[in-house]
């Protein structure tokens, strides 16, 4: 096998406007099929393929799980089943490569792991700010124990994003708030249903990477579930997660859409030990800062570190998010062609998963603190027996 045939699943902003792109200009891909139900985007992701005649556009996910010319499926949905659907690809024997969040509920996390371990294919949640260049410099920092023992980190995902909450059905418009009045047969999508704190996974699963950690609590906390900044959005301003890990951490991450928020700098973070100080920078004019306790340094120093990388390959450079797009779909493919163990496995994907739905349960239960499962198998469960 020299080549992934692969399907790209939601021709949506982020499937047209990254997915199709990157896997036609990645060696090692070949785009066999693209599936959305709404067929009014088809013929946007038709345009943007470079070989049209030699793929299969799908309208129902099944036809995709059918067609033995895909070896893997792209999937770029935006729906409370992302996680079933990706659990349908591994049981119908693909591979699935798949967007960042993995899931929405704690069912489908199970679901994803048991059908990864019985069908032995490659998951990967393409998740890729794990692939910043200051993670690693954080990373390779609390590994050589220069933070000492860590015991706070916080992380945050502010991102005003209120463009994509209702959709007129007819032209797929997507409606601002504000112009509701303008399309009265708008309705809300998934982002206007889904916990913002779902969207735990890019602030977790490069935290996590850096402690070398998982979440074993969690408790969360919300504002009132309508928007105070848009009152038609039906979803909280602003909720966190409290947590603790298994290396004894606390994490406090929080994540918000609907509010205002300036243009840049979506994510924040700060890492705190014994040992010293990382913080990520506040503003684009601000600098990321460390101190360390050791260092004879009477207070926080600015250091050049960047969301790039120092020795990313050429093919990185403009894949998008700081470079960082380039590497899920690498790490896939070579895992895929090459049997490269995922650093990223469905295990440590489940890390970033769990503790944000749970988080959310947490809330809708009035704030109790819940118990995060450790998905990997172990003496009581075997690998690809389901949870007793
Ligand atoms: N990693 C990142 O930095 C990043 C950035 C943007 C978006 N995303 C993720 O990418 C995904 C897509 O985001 P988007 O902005 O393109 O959303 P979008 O709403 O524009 O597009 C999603 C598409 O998925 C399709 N879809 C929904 N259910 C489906 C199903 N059952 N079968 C096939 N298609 C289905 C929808 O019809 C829609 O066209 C989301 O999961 C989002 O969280 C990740």
């Amino acid at each position: 096998m020299d080549e992934v045939r692969i399907a790209v699943v939601g021709l949506g902003g982020r499937g047209v406007g990254t997915w199709l792109g990157m896997l036609q200009a990645l060696p090692g891909y070949r785009i066999t099929a693209i599936c959305d139900p709404l067929e009014y985007l088809h013929e946007r992701a038709i345009s943007r393929l470079q070989r049209p005649d030699e793929v299969r556009v799908y309208s129902r996910y099944e036809e995709v799980l059918d067609d033995s010319d895909v070896d893997a499926v792209a999937l770029a949905v935006r729906c409370r089943e992302q996680g079933a659907l990706a659990a349908m690809a591994l049981e119908a024997g693909k591979h699935v490569n798949c967007e960042v969040p993995a899931c929405h509920s704690l069912n489908d996390c199970w679901r994803i792991v048991l059908a990864q371990e019985r069908s032995g294919k490659v998951y990967q949640l393409a998740e890729q700010t794990r692939y910043w260049g200051f993670v690693e410099a954080w990373r390779k920092l609390v590994a050589e124990g220069k933070l000492g023992h860590v015991t706070l980190c916080e992380g945050q995902y502010f991102h005003y994003y209120v463009g994509q909450h209702f959709r007129d059905p007819k032209s797929g418009t997507f409606v601002h708030p504000s112009r509701l009045a303008d399309y009265p047969e708008a309705a809300g999508t998934w982002m206007n249903e889904m916990p913002p704190i779902h969207y735990l996974p890019h602030e977790l699963s490069p935290m996590l990477k850096v402690l070398d950690d998982r979440v074993v609590q969690v408790v969360g906390m919300s504002t009132r579930p309508q928007s105070y900044a848009h009152p038609q959005i039906q979803t909280a301003d602003m909720q966190m997660a409290l947590m603790k890990t298994e290396k004894d951490a606390i994490l406090r991450m929080a994540a918000s859409f609907a509010q205002p928020h300036p243009e840049a700098n979506y994510h924040w973070y700060h890492v705190q030990g014994t040992g010293g100080a990382l913080e990520w920078k506040r503003a684009n004019r601000d600098m990321p800062k460390m101190w360390l306790a050791d260092g004879q340094m009477h207070d926080l120093a600015e250091v050049d570190w960047r969301y790039e990388r120092t020795d990313a390959p050429a093919e990185a450079r403009g894949s998008g998010h700081g470079d960082a797009d380039y590497y899920v779909h690498a790490a896939f493919r070579d895992a895929i062609l090459h049997g490269k163990p995922l650093e990223f496995d469905v295990y440590r994907a489940m890390d970033t998963a769990a503790p944000a739905v749970l988080a959310a349960e947490s809330m809708a239960q009035g704030s109790v603190p819940l118990a995060v499962p450790d998905f990997r198998p172990g003496p009581n469960r075997p690998k690809g027996a389901a949870p007793t």
